[in-house]
């Protein structure tokens, strides 16, 4: 860890390109909630080209596993030109965004298998979890969340879920067999992981998959809903849990297969998936996994 001299930030700018960039939207309520920072999460591809306003006191946080990736080194570049404080999270110690940042957080998810970035996804949320708790104690404030405690809880729920392997091929091949497009639909949390299981499905199977909030299906998309069209309906907060089903239900009554996945507690019978009940905040570490492994199976 990296942070010394780092001042408390007024206003967070979070600044990533694919999963990383999912990976920053759940971040931002981390930050929000627990150092009780305002936060902005940017695409740096925009970014570059559409820098907004920066307000007193910024700090520009880069999001990338592999610290290369060129629009965030643009960004990068960009901001230091400024002159304002940049921190960069990554997993390749060394790598351009690691030496350039003025300071670093590691990852440590260990090395890339693959180009579907799984492991650096969570990792980047524990390691952004660990940093909000940081901002927080520097200011004196107490935290929502006891967080070694629930990360060692949640490690051991990640590692049970990954050894459903029979389940999510299972809904792989029942609802995705044949397949050209699909939804995933979420709200709030659960949104920033649809956004990242659309991604992650499309990018290893070719299947076309659109990460949608719940509420804005009625906006239009759902013009696009027929008679079979998957649709993978996230359900991890009480908050939004009745509205999230009556979208679903929406959407089934226009002919979509539904595949949901629920916290417990928020299950009702005929859900596809339960998953354990964890801190709200961190659901994401959690709820992500089905996605990973529905996608790699289809
Ligand atoms: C998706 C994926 C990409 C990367 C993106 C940013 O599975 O791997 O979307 O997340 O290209 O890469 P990094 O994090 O290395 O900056």
């Amino acid at each position: 860890i990296h942070l010394v001299g780092l001042d408390i930030p007024k206003r967070v700018y979070i600044v990533a390109c694919g999963t990383s960039y999912h990976a920053g939207l759940v971040s931002k309520r981390l930050l929000e909630q627990i150092a009780h920072i305002p936060t902005e999460v940017h695409i740096a591809s925009e970014f570059l080209y559409d820098q907004p306003l920066i307000g007193d006191k910024p700090l520009f946080i880069f999001i990338s596993q592999s610290g290369e990736t060129a629009d965030s080194r643009g960004v990068l570049d960009k901001i230091k030109k400024q002159g304002y404080p940049t921190l960069a999270v990554t997993n390749v110690q060394g790598s351009t965004l690691y030496r350039e940042a003025d300071f670093k957080l590691l990852t440590h998810a260990g090395p890339e298998i693959a180009v579907a970035s799984t492991k650096a996804y969570t990792a980047q949320i524990a390691v952004m979890a660990l940093l909000a708790i940081h901002l927080a104690n520097v200011q004196g404030l107490q935290s929502p969340v006891d967080m070694f405690r629930e990360l060692r809880t949640i490690s051991t729920a990640m590692e049970a879920l990954i050894e459903k392997k029979a389940l999510a091929r299972q809904i792989a091949h029942e609802y995705l067999t044949g397949k050209h497009s699909c939804f995933f639909i979420g709200r709030l949390q659960d949104y920033a992981v649809c956004l990242e299981g659309a991604l992650k499905l499309k990018e290893i199977s070719y299947i076309q998959a659109e990460g949608y909030a719940g509420g804005e299906l009625k906006h239009g998309p759902i013009a696009l809903i027929e008679e079979g069209t998957p649709v993978f309906v996230l359900i991890t907060d009480s908050r939004i849990a009745k509205n999230i089903r009556s979208n679903a239900e929406e959407v089934r009554s226009r002919g979509a297969n539904t595949c949901i996945i629920a916290v417990e507690g928020l299950d009702h019978q005929g859900d596809a998936w339960v998953l354990p009940r964890v801190h709200p905040l961190l659901t994401p570490l959690v709820s992500v996994i089905p996605f990973q492994l529905i996608a790699y199976y289809a």
